[in-house]
């Protein structure tokens, strides 16, 4: 069974509990559930990694070359995280970056994603929708070749 990888940085793994007026009240569990629901049809599994520490998430990568896909939500790394944006520059496969909120409508030092210009698409300010709709991508994305 072919596999996409849900990876998500620091402090993701508290969504539920943290400052639900900005990133929402569905845990990190809702939103595996939601991806998973939405691949079911293509028979594809959901990997799901969560780390506060960029080397865990560089090492998943590298570890997860025979996924057909990845969803990435870096969090706060998507600022100055450059060795995980070296660990996506190496991806074979087809990843959409996702942010949960508009962090163009934050403030100024979430304004630049060091990862953005390699990802195949962005989805921002979306709240969980986002992360189904990157999921939907990857479906489009993904020729049925590849995910077998
Ligand atoms: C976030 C936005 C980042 O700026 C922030 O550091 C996060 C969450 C989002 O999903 O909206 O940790 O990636």
């Amino acid at each position: 069974m072919s596999a996409i990888l849900l990876l998500n940085g620091p402090n993701l793994g508290i969504l539920g509990q943290r400052e639900p007026e900005v990133y929402g009240t569905d845990s990190l569990l809702d939103i595996e559930e939601a991806i998973q629901e939405e691949v079911a049809g293509r028979d594809w599994k959901v990997i799901s990694f969560q780390s506060d520490t960029e080397g865990d998430l560089v090492r998943t990568l590298h570890e997860s070359y025979d996924t057909v896909g990845a969803i990435v939500n870096p969090g706060a790394l998507m600022i100055a995280g450059w060795s995980l944006r070296d660990a996506l520059a190496n991806y074979p496969r087809p990843w959409i970056e996702v942010h949960l909120s508009n962090v163009w409508a934050r403030e100024q030092f979430r304004h630049e994603s060091v990862i953005a210009p390699l990802a195949d698409g962005v989805v921002v300010g979306l709240g969980a929708l986002g992360y189904r709709l990157g999921a939907r991508a990857l479906l489009a994305l993904v020729s049925d070749t590849a995910d077998k």
